[in-house]
């Protein structure tokens, strides 16, 4: 978690949410180029997320439903205009890339696996998203639009775009709505208050999908956020073997480079 003291000019920001700005001190903790991230430092704490127009309006509806669940903070305004804006209560305590958790990364690992398993056992009968259409459309839109990116896994690095999409469009009827997705399942969109879990955040590529994708995401980030791909075995064997099929994480890689 990073958060920079940032001065800001009020006028940047649509107008209703001036009152959540107003007297408050401000943070950038933005974790991508796609969006900007503010924490506003006002009554238990606030965050607010801009996007391009229209890009956050899965994740307004994905953290209000993950909200009814007991599983992510509420959305307090959802504001589109020339850009999107969301603003959600802040979850208590810290993402996982906090020096405390990464520190551990036995019990990190064990405990989003875990975490992982939970998520994917919760009823998902009235998620109003179908993540495997928007997955499969958009790897067939990137395809077409020439937006190709194998940096995904060691494996991808020795596919071209033509491999890549052949395995994508041979396999992509073995995905299943099977689980209530996270769609991002890395350890900054985690949030545990001292290892107790509190909360998911960036949800805008939630939904009823197949869960080799939060899988696949789950182990890619103990790899990068550790440095060291050694935790992947006990992360899977944790979760339980049981529902995995390996297989499937290699068609997920191919599809990535299309994500
Ligand atoms: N409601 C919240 N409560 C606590 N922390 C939050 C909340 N929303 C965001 N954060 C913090 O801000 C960081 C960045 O937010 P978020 O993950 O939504 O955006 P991002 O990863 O930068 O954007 P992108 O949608 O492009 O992946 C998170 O990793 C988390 O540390
Ligand atoms: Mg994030």
């Amino acid at each position: 978690m990073r958060r920079t003291k940032i001065k800001i000019n009020k006028s940047d920001f649509p107008t209703i949410l001036h009152p959540f700005l107003e007297g408050a001190c401000v943070f950038d903790s933005s974790c991508s180029m796609e969006a900007r991230v503010f924490y506003i430092d006002k009554d238990e704490g606030l965050y607010l997320k801009k996007a391009p127009a229209g890009t956050l309006k899965a994740e307004a509806e994905m953290t209000e439903y993950f909200n009814k669940k007991s599983l992510a903070s509420p959305v307090i305004d959802y504001v589109t205009d020339s850009e999107d804006w969301l603003l959600t209560k802040k979850v208590a305590g810290e993402d996982c890339t906090y020096a405390k958790y990464l520190d551990d990364p036995k019990r990190l690992c064990d405990n989003i696996a875990t975490l992982l398993r939970q998520l994917h056992e919760t009823d998902f009968s009235d998620c109003p998203i179908d993540r495997v259409k928007s997955y499969i459309g958009t790897v067939e839109s990137s395809y077409k639009r020439g937006h190709f990116d194998n940096d995904v896994t060691d494996e991808t690095r020795n596919l071209d775009r033509e491999a890549a999409y052949r395995i994508a469009c041979e396999n992509k009827h073995l995905l299943t709505n099977e689980v209530l997705l996270h769609g991002d399942y890395c350890l900054p969109n985690i949030m545990l208050d001292d290892w107790k879990f509190s909360g998911f955040v960036d949800l805008g590529n939630g939904g009823v999908g197949d869960r080799h994708i939060d899988l696949f995401w789950g182990a890619w980030t103990l790899k990068y956020n550790l440095g060291t791909d050694i935790w992947r075995e006990r992360f899977f064997d944790c979760y339980g073997r049981d529902k995995i099929e390996i297989d499937k994480l290699r068609i997920i890689a191919a599809m990535e480079c299309f994500g």
